[in-house]
């Protein structure tokens, strides 16, 4: 199996005007950075209430996911909700999928579970862990029908791009986890992500584009106009959908 290392940097390919202290070696990057945002009481009472019926916490053992749902239907994963707002819409209009969010903000799994309590919604579920983790150890092979990525951190400058969630080893994981014919939709504001995404899938052995020439899908209707796409579109930039199908 190839490693799940993202690829490091050398040291001697260290800016020298950098004042980043350089990761050791063998130390897995991360494409988050924890914020200590602040959980509001409604977050909270959600989490408390929800998470036992909701809430897949990490242990690095293969979940069964019909255990886990109580029923065996399509499954979706969503990394990186933010604050639910599409994974809520899409599992609102899909109750014949069970889906599951990763996000490793705790206040956003807050907010997904309040809008999942107060529809009472029962086909999803939530996870607040690091989506490579999930990915590697949880869950099974050919597990999952379809992925959705929107507006992963761009990790905007240079030095950061090794931060960003879909690198090579990334792609290798979402390959694993999704059925024959499923499909991964992403979706991004920031350009050279959109090209650093398609470099990245377009090569991949296991995926096919399903754009036409352009390379990129129209956007989709039922992706909502999330409050980070609004506040994208308020600074100018444009969205880049793309979607693919795994071979
Ligand atoms: C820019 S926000 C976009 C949120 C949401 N998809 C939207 O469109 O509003 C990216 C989110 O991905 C989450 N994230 C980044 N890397 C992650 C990882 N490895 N596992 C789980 N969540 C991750 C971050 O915490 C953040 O909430």
């Amino acid at each position: 199996m190839r490693s799940l290392c993202y690829p490091q940097r050398a040291m001697t390919d260290q800016d020298p005007t950098s004042t980043e202290i350089p990761e050791p070696k063998q130390r897995r990057i991360r494409s988050f950075v924890l914020r200590m945002g602040r959980m509001t009481s409604g977050q909270q009472r959600a989490l408390d209430e929800l998470w036992p019926r909701c809430g897949l916490d990490y242990t690095p053992e293969v979940l069964n996911l019909e255990t886990v749902f109580g029923r065996c239907a399509p499954r979706m994963i969503e990394i990186g909700f933010g604050t639910g707002e599409a994974l809520f819409a899409y599992a609102s209009a899909h109750p014949e999928m069970d889906c599951l969010g990763i996000e490793v903000h705790r206040p956003g799994a807050g907010h997904l579970l309040m809008q999942v309590g107060e529809h009472r919604l029962t086909n999803v579920r939530a996870s607040c862990h690091d989506a490579v983790e999930v990915l590697t150890h949880q869950l099974a092979p050919a597990s999952i029908d379809a992925v959705h990525i929107f507006f992963p951190d761009p990790w905007h400058k240079a030095r950061h791009h090794k931060r960003r969630l879909i690198q090579p080893a990334f792609a290798d994981l979402l390959a694993r986890v999704i059925k024959p014919s499923g499909i991964l939709r992403l979706a991004t504001d920031w350009q050279h992500y959109a090209e650093h995404m398609r470099a990245v899938l377009d090569i991949h052995p296991s995926f096919r584009n399903l754009a036409d020439d352009s390379g990129y899908m129209p956007r989709a209707n039922d992706r909502p106009l999330t409050r980070f796409e609004r506040r994208g579109h308020r600074l100018g930039h444009g969205v880049w959908d793309m979607a693919y199908e795994r071979r």
